[in-house]
């Protein structure tokens, strides 16, 4: 499941049954769905639906579990989209809440502290701090509300909204209040934005398994 014109869908069929693409535009959605009839795939292995974004952002609305056809998915991929998800937390809860026991989310999107680059690359060592911070995407995607976060959004804040749907918890056997092994984060790859460096986070959670009767 995840959002967009499908371009993430064509690397992850060899591995999958079967996935079922979500966005709020039906543009989106046609492409995508065109995309697939003219490869032939049948529409059982892959398809998009538009989904009304109340819907995905209102937490165990039946509605949205009804027409996903009523499935429990293994995994759950949003690549791309956080930053224009006005709550990155009801959405988090939603997505968590179409997994079944032990099904993993993934979440790709921009780390919020971009990386001054220099003419040979990016520098890692001239990562900006946090109160250098400048909107990573442009003014006017912005001004208009298509992106919500134009910061991007650190590690911490991933880490909470893990947490707080579920997906993630706080190791009870540590004194620092460490995040447990079923969060994990690490930087999947770069991006320029603005004729900056950033860093394209992957951020993964795992559902918990029912508890044994
Ligand atoms: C930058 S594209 C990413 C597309 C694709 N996932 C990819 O990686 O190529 C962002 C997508 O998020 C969708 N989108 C924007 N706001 C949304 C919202 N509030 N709820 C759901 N999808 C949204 C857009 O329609 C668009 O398809």
């Amino acid at each position: 499941m995840m959002f967009g014109p499908g371009l993430n869908s064509r690397v992850l069929a060899p591995f999958v049954k079967s996935i079922v693409g979500v966005d709020i535009s039906q543009e989106m959605v046609d492409r995508y769905n065109k995309r697939v009839e003219n490869q032939g795939i049948p529409r059982e292995e892959m398809r998009a639906i538009c989904i009304p974004e109340q819907l995905l952002t209102h937490v165990n609305d039946l509605r949205l579990a009804k027409l996903l056809g009523d499935i429990e998915f293994d995994v759950a991929i949003c690549c791309m989209s956080y930053h224009h998800f006005p709550s990155i937390y009801s959405i988090t809860r939603t997505l968590s809440s179409l997994l079944k026991p032990g099904g993993h989310l993934y979440i790709a999107d921009v780390e919020s502290i971009p990386i001054k680059a220099t003419p040979h690359g990016p520098d890692d060592n001239n990562k900006q701090s946090a109160s250098d911070l400048e909107a990573i995407f442009p003014d006017g995607a912005c001004d208009a509300g298509v992106v919500t976060h134009k910061y991007g959004f650190s590690e911490l804040e991933m880490k909470n909204v893990f947490v707080q749907a579920g997906l993630a918890d706080i190791d009870a056997a540590s004194e620092t209040g460490q995040i447990g092994s079923r969060f994990t984060y690490s930087i999947a790859t770069r991006a320029f934005k603005k004729g900056k460096a950033v860093n394209i986070f992957l951020a993964r959670g795992v559902k918990p398994q029912k508890p044994k009767p």
